[in-house]
Formats: structure tokens, sequence, C-alpha cells
């Protein structure tokens, strides 16, 4: 039988096509449809936020705010949630609804009450005049363009950035649907919209999805007419204090038109598992699930083929393996058919270096009296994954040590506005100091991302929640929990669960149910069953900061994963009598109480660092709390970049190496964080953005970045040098100089004289000469391993700052209206060298066809607003992001001056 498969359903692999072009986010091809149709709808939005009085729309009524502190320590106990009092004329009622396809028990669904709210509203009218809104394309952050809320009592603290993310607002766009498309039905896709939306088709309230980081349906059948003006009208409402950080607003993520026949695979309706992996074979086995909307019932015979896919994304070959079943579904239901296959010699994916991540993709057709009536795509990966309690995670038998770190959402100065290039620069630095991990904390990332691990071999622990029934913050997620807990789980597990990078499913974290005992065991209890229902290949488990190994909790996780215990928490005298958790070390009591079960650092660290800065004096432990005197400067808002300080609850780097060293059993680490992210800037609220990143947030490496690649990526030749050699004033002082390399001994010269030979002893990951008597000059430090020379570095002191320089990180983009250079500007002096603490104004200015969309410089101070094209370096580095116009081709050229300065200037080349 001959298949004709329609080109658009390559959309549903985008993604896989990414590394053909690292920035196309989206692809609207559509024609020759015969099936399905899958249309990006990024392009050409009005959007409008009220500045005050918002409409009363609302979905449902919010506790009032008493407490506005934002400021709360992170590990401060969760509170009983609010009653908010009467909800009668809200609309949750209304939206609930689209939860329905989510919520197993069909007695528990919601029914729709008669009637449309807002329909007599202007905006939800295809009439109605939105000239005047603001127009653009998506993702897009509503927030991050600011200004910054600065000064005492702001509206938005710094806990969540101090951007103006709460409010209402609106994005309207008009679809066009075609005669032909009239007996089909038509969903609207949303990747992610921040938050609460509601979702208005032709006047008609069509449903709508509160939280902000899944990804929802919805369905616009029953009110579509044809023509070219069929009016969507979405409205968000994103909460004041319903975050620790900065969770963005808006369209924020991609949106999707799809149109299928009325017998179709449902929303995210394919499972694919691998069981018996050998070199030899594995056998797959595919679940396939067809809504049926027709009025009669319908014998379909699913067939799939099985491509391999190359390392640009695209099909190769022959298919590998089919995969066929037969069955009816009744009208208006949804039916589970199952299909299994061997395949041959498969190519597993695996995490870098040792293994490749290879991927496959299923190409499944609905066949209707032998005529195709649906096809879609399924990429995944062939891994075993296995969890050992003594030995941690073995992926394809290997054990795979757990180098892995925390990231947030946000993408800096972009904001929470989804973008694959940024993104993707993000991993690749990570990579680079030898990370082999993410934990998505604390909620479901981008699909996009999860795309970019599968393809990186990233391993991934997949998140949704930070809290449950009780609350962290006033309007978090624990105002919808009871409603929403079982959708949001069920559409977050069945949108990730064919990721080969997704192998551990997190359903939360350090919740306030830690502390309640049984009960709130029972919730932990209810949520693992969902879990384990929609996947039953995956270990679950939330990360706990409190719970101990007697208690309730930990026995419902499959996995134990624990936030800073490990290495105990507030153990320093300074700590004696604390009303906060104070906990000695926790691995080998979890290990003795749980021997089944695998346990895994879920968050590490948690230190702090500003880099560039270096304070005095230095301290002699390696692992303190941060404290003017000690690594802190409450006065400007800094923090030691000798990177031996951490949060009250958390520990170094290095004390946290030592002790997952010496508990072998344990899987590895998630440091808090690889990014600094905006918002939750502990331990300086007045900032705007973190300290704890290995990475700030323009994307600059801070010294602590060597630390974790000297001791991750042992076989790679590396020395780093701390701190800079730029210290007029210190002249005559002692001034410490600490040495990071992957070596096991070092040598450090002074404008060439040794200051000696020093040796790592076991459990210490950083030589350090701490009575170094500054004087101008040249550092340099020679390391060896195993006696033999094995890597060098060297400081200079630098002289006045007289030029720029600038660099960028691809010269060739492509302008798709995603794809972005990510340019540098360091300042030097004439000899070339780098100023470490120039921190002059920069301007910049761009020729041909692009944008500069962002500048940053990493300083968690800095409240110059993200889109100037001004900013002050910091601490001798800024950074501009470009984005070349839509369509254009030829050269950008990105000019920096700096008043005083030599002008410096970097091409980029567009192309389509
Ligand atoms: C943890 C929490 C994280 C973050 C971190 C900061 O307690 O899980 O979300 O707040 O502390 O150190």
């Amino acid at each position: 039988m001959k298949i004709t498969y329609s080109l658009v359903f390559a959309l549903l692999t985008s993604a896989l096509l990414l590394n053909q072009c690292a920035s196309s986010q989206t692809i609207s091809k559509n024609k020759d449809v015969l099936t399905r149709e899958r249309i990006n709808l990024n392009e050409g939005w009005r959007f409008m936020k009220y500045s005050n009085a918002p409409d009363h729309l609302i979905y449902d009524v919010r506790p009032e705010i008493t407490d506005r502190n934002d400021n709360k320590a992170a590990d401060t106990k969760p509170t009983e949630a609010v009653s908010a009092g009467s909800s009668t004329g809200s609309l949750k009622v209304y939206i609930l609804p689209t939860a329905n396809e989510f919520i197993n028990d069909p007695t528990k669904h919601h029914i729709r009450p008669d009637g449309s709210p807002g329909k007599d509203f202007p905006i939800v009218q295809s009439t109605f005049n939105d000239a005047a809104w603001q127009f653009l394309d998506l993702p897009h952050d509503w927030a991050i363009t600011g200004p910054f809320m600065t000064g005492p009592n702001p509206e938005v603290g710094g806990g969540m950035g101090r951007l103006p993310s709460n409010g209402v607002a609106w994005y309207r766009k008009k679809i066009s649907v075609g005669k032909t498309d009239l007996d089909k039905k038509i969903y609207l896709d949303m990747d992610g919209a921040m938050s609460y939306a509601m979702v208005w088709i032709n006047g008609n309230l069509a449903g709508g999805w509160p939280y902000g980081y899944n990804s929802f349906r919805i369905d616009l059948t029953p009110y579509i007419k044809e023509g070219h003006d069929n009016q969507l009208a979405i409205r968000l409402d994103n909460p004041n204090h319903s975050a620790r950080w900065y969770p963005g607003a808006g369209i924020y993520r991609n949106v999707w038109l799809t149109k299928t026949n009325a017998v179709h695979v449902s929303q995210w309706g394919t499972f694919i598992t691998s069981k018996a992996i050998s070199k030899n074979s594995a056998t797959l086995d595919l679940k396939i699930s067809i809504t049926n909307n027709s009025k009669t019932s319908s014998s379909i015979t699913t067939l799939t083929h099985i491509y391999e896919l190359d390392h640009k994304g695209n099909k190769t070959g022959e298919a590998v393996a089919t995969l066929k079943s037969s069955t009816s579904v009744t009208s208006e239901s949804r039916l589970i058919t199952q299909s299994t296959a061997v395949i041959q010699h498969p190519k597993l994916w695996g995490p870098p270096p040792t293994q490749q991540p290879n991927l496959y993709i299923a190409v499944t057709t609905l066949l209707q009296n032998n005529k195709a009536i649906d096809t879609y795509e399924t990429p995944f990966g062939i891994r075993d994954v296995q969890f050992n309690p003594d030995q941690g995670i073995l992926v394809n038998g290997e054990r795979i040590q757990v180098k892995g770190v925390n990231q947030h959402h946000d993408l800096g100065g972009l904001g929470a506005a989804f973008n694959v290039r940024a993104a993707e620069r993000q991993l690749e630095m990570l990579r680079d100091m030898g990370c082999n991990a993410i934990r998505m904390s604390h909620n479901p990332p981008a699909p996009e991302l999860l795309e970019l691990t599968d393809r990186m071999g990233f391993l991934v622990v997949d998140e949704i929640f930070d809290s449950w029934e009780r609350k962290k913050t006033p309007h978090d997620f624990h105002l919808i929990f009871p409603d929403w807990s079982e959708p949001d789980a069920r559409a977050f597990i069945r949108r990730d669960r064919n990721h080969p990078s997704v192998i551990i499913w997190s359903f939360g974290n350090e919740v306030g149910e830690q502390y309640t005992g049984a009960e709130g065991a029972a919730v932990a209890q209810r949520l693992h069953n969902i879990v384990k229902e929609e996947d039953p290949t995956r270990p679950t488990t939330a990360a706990m900061n409190f719970a101990k190994p007697d208690m309730a909790l930990p026995k419902v996780l499959d996995l134990i994963s624990l936030n800073y215990q490990g290495e105990g928490i507030r153990q320093a005298p300074e700590f004696e009598g604390t009303d906060r958790i104070r906990t000695p070390p926790q691995y080998y009591a979890f290990h003795k109480q749980f021997p089944t079960k695998v346990i895994l650092s879920s968050e590490t660290a948690s230190a702090f660092s500003s880099r560039g800065v270096y304070l005095f004096p230095v301290s002699k432990e390696i692992s303190a709390p941060v404290r003017d005197g000690r690594g802190g400067d409450s006065k400007n808002h800094q923090v030691s970049a000798y990177e031996l300080h951490a949060v009250d609850f958390g520990s170094s780097a290095e004390k946290v190496f030592a002790s997952i060293e010496k508990n072998p059993f344990v899987a590895g680490e998630f440091v808090w964080t690889g990014w600094d992210h905006l918002g939750e800037p502990t331990p300086y609220y007045d900032a705007r953005s973190a300290y704890c990143g290995i990475i700030d947030l323009a994307g600059f490496k801070k010294d602590r970045f060597y630390l974790y690649q000297s001791h991750w990526r042992p076989d790679f030749a590396m020395a780093h040098i701390l701190p800079h050699w730029n210290w007029p004033d210190r002249v005559g002082e002692v001034t410490p100089v600490h040495v990071f390399t992957s070596g096991d001994e070092a040598e450090l010269f002074l404008n060439g004289k040794s200051l000696g030979k020093k040796k790592k002893e076991k459990y210490q990951y950083r030589l350090r000469w701490d009575d170094v008597v500054y004087e101008p000059g040249e550092l340099k430090v020679v390391a060896y391993k195993n006696e033999k020379v094995w890597a060098e570095d060297h400081v200079v002191t630098a002289g006045e700052p007289t030029k720029l320089s600038a660099t960028a990180d691809r010269t060739t983009i492509s302008s798709d209206g995603y794809d972005l250079s990510f340019v540098t500007i360091s300042i030097h002096d004439e000899n070339g060298n780098e100023v470490p603490i120039a921190n002059n104004l920069v301007n910049f200015q761009l020729e041909g066809s692009g944008e500069i969309i962002a500048t940053d410089n990493g300083d968690a101070t800095n409240m110059t607003f993200f889109s100037s094209s001004s900013r002050n370096a910091f601490n001798g580095k800024v950074l501009a992001i470009i984005k070349a116009k839509k369509g254009a081709i030829g050269k950008i050229v990105v000019k920096a001056s700096s008043e005083g300065l030599k002008t410096a200037e970097v091409e980029i080349n567009c192309k389509k």
C-alpha cells in the first residue's frame, strides 16, 4: 500500500531540525494537506496590558495579600492555604472543562454551564478596533523590557525580579479557516502562557489553562466559521506574589493551530518505550491514543514506520522497523492501541562524551478503509536506564556520575520568551564545563528545550511543582492545586514522556507537605500514582530539604532527591540554637533507611559570587555563609568571587565534591544553579537577579566555572588563576591567589619568581597561596599532572582602558526571526590586556538589517533596562544580543563605542 505523507508532518519534529539551523524555532510550511496541519501562529499579534483597573473577567477570586515581604529565605517553612472567600461571577467553571482530557475518572469531569461569559465584552469581538495596540510576534514576555522597580516597597520586589510581570493583558489575532476545514477539528496549541490563560474565539469563551508553565490545547472547533476573520482574544492575568523567582509574563512560548480529521491521534497521543535492549536488538512497545470525534464508530489500522535520524535531525534510509495495530473506536471516545516490534542493532541514545545521543523517529499513520486520515511523528531514543541504589544511575550499562545543574526558565535579558539559540548557548557552555544533566527547576520547560537535551545528550530531571496544597507565596500554584494538580501532572507527563533525555519525573520541590507527616505523604502518593499511570517506566521523586529518612514523605518516592541535606544544613557553630532547618549530613542515613532507592542530590551548593568581584580578607574555610567581612558586601550588594561562600543552608562547591566522593552510592549532584536567574537575589534582595549561578546572567563565566570544570573534566588540561591582578590600592598587602586545575599540583610565579609548588591533598579541589603580597606585574601558574607539565594560566596587571574589542559567538546567523548572535565587548589597555576593573559606559550602534534585542553585563545590581543600547561594562565586559530583521540578507555591523576609548566593531552575516 502506498501512503502519501503530508509535508506538514515534519513540523512535529521542528526541533530535530534545529541543528540544521540553530534557531528555526517555528516552521510554517503548509502545503499538501491531506490529514493533519500544524501551523505556527507566532506572527502578528496585537497586545494590550491594562495600566490599572482591569476588566472583571476573572478566573477566580484570589486571597488578599497581607504580607508583601518577598525576601524570605528559600527554606522558609511553607504555610497553610488561606481561603479566598466567595468566587461568584468568576469564570473558573467555564475553564475547568479544558482539563477533562487529563482527568482519568469520568465522574470527576467538569460540565460546562450554559452561556458564554464575556461574549458582550468589546475586546473579544472581531469588530473591536485594536489598531492602537502594540503589534508583535511571539514568543513575547511583556515584563522583560522593564523598567526595573527600584527603591523601597516596590510593587514587584527583588524576589520576582523587580520587573512588571504582574497584571492583566490581552492578545488578539485573526485566524483564517477555509471551507474544507469546516469538517476538521481545529485546535489552538499553546506551549505556555503566563498565566491564567482564557481564550475567546469569535466572542465565545472556548477554554483556558491557569498554570503558566504547562502546554495546553483549546478546542476551537465549535466556534469556527469560514473566512479570514476568526477572532482570537486571549486574556492573561499574571498575579503578583505568585513565585519565588521571576515568572515572566505573556505568551512566552510558541503557539500553533492544529487541524485534524475527526478521527486522529490524540494530543500527545503516542508513547514509545523500549525493553530487552542489547547491542543486537531492542523491543519497542508503542501505545497510540486515538480520538474519535465523529458521529460514528471507526475501524482504524495504525501503521508506524521507524526511521533513524541523522545528527541533523533528518530521517535516514529505509524504515528499520514497522509496527501495526487494528482497532475500532466508538463515536466521541478515546482509545489506546498497542503494537510492538523488534529493532535490530539499535543505535542507543546516551550522554557524551562516552556515548552518543542517537535518535529515531516513529511515523504513525492512521488508516480508515485503507485511506490515510492522520499522520503523526514521534521522535524518540532507545536507551536502558537502570537505577542502582549502590551505584547510582547506569545508562546502557555504564555508570554515569550525574554532574548536573539546576536551571530556571528565564534566559536573562530575553526574559521568559523562549528562544532556541539562547537555550542552546546555555547548554553549550554547561557542556564545556563538563555538565551532563539538567534539573528543570521547578517547572515544565519549553518543549524545544527538551528537544535540545535529547539532541545534545543531557540527562534531565523534569519537574512540575514548587508547591502543592501549602503555600510558599500568597498567589502561587497552591491556589489551584486542588482542581489542577491531576490535569497538570498528566499533561506534563504525556507531553514529555517520549524524550530520551528525561530520566526522572519530579513532582515537587521542597513542598510544605514535607512537614505534615502522613497527610502530606498522602498527597505525594496521589501524585506518584498519577505519574505512574502515565509512565510506569521512569522513577518518581520530589526534592526534600526538610523530610528525614524516618518521615512519611520519602517512603512514597521511587528515588530520594535531597536538597542540601546530603552535606548537612547550617552545621557551623554560629547556627546553634537557630529556629531554621539545621541538619547533620544525611546521605548515609537515607541510604541505610532506603537500601533499595537511589539517592540523588537534587540541589547542592547554592554558592554565591559576583563575577570579577574579590573581597578581602579571604576566608580560610572552604565553605561559609556570606556575611560582611566574610565574602559579602551588603553595601554594594556583591559577593566575593573567591568562591568560598554559600547560602546559609548550603555549602561551597568543594564541600559538595568531598561529601559526594565520600558517599559513592550517591548518583551525583545538581548544582544550584548553572546560570544566574532573574529574581531570587539571595542574599541581597535590593538586586534584580541571583548570585548562585556558575555563569552570570549575561553568560560570562564566573571563576566557579573553572572549579567545576577542573573536577568534572579531569582529562581536560586546564588551569585557572584568581583573582585578577589589578590592585593599585593593595601594593604590599597580602592578596591570596587560588588556582583551579585538573592537574594534581602547580607552581605559582609572581613576576618570574616562584612562590612554591603545591599539591592537592585528597578531597582538596583548589590550590591556594594565601600569603602572596601584591605587587603589579604577571602572575603565572604551571600545573602538573603525574609530574608532567599539564596546563598553564596567567594574569597580568592591565593599564588604563584605551580600547574596546568585540567578539560574536556566531558571525553568520539566520534571518528567520529567531536566531541570535551574542556579542561580547571587552575593555582593553593599550597592550591588549583586558582591564578587569573597567566599568566604562558602552554604546551600541547597528548598521544593516538587525536589531539589538537586549544588553546585559551580568551585574545582579544593574538596573539599566534590558533593551537599552548603552550599558556600563561590569568588570571589563558587556554583552549585546543581536537579531537579524526577518528575511534580511547581507551584513549587520555591530559597533561599540565608549568615551575616550577606541571603538570596536564586528560583522554578522545574515542568511535566509
Ligand atoms: C532552595 C530552593 C530553590 C532555591 C534555592 C536557593 O531551597 O529549592 O528553588 O530557592 O533554595 O538557594
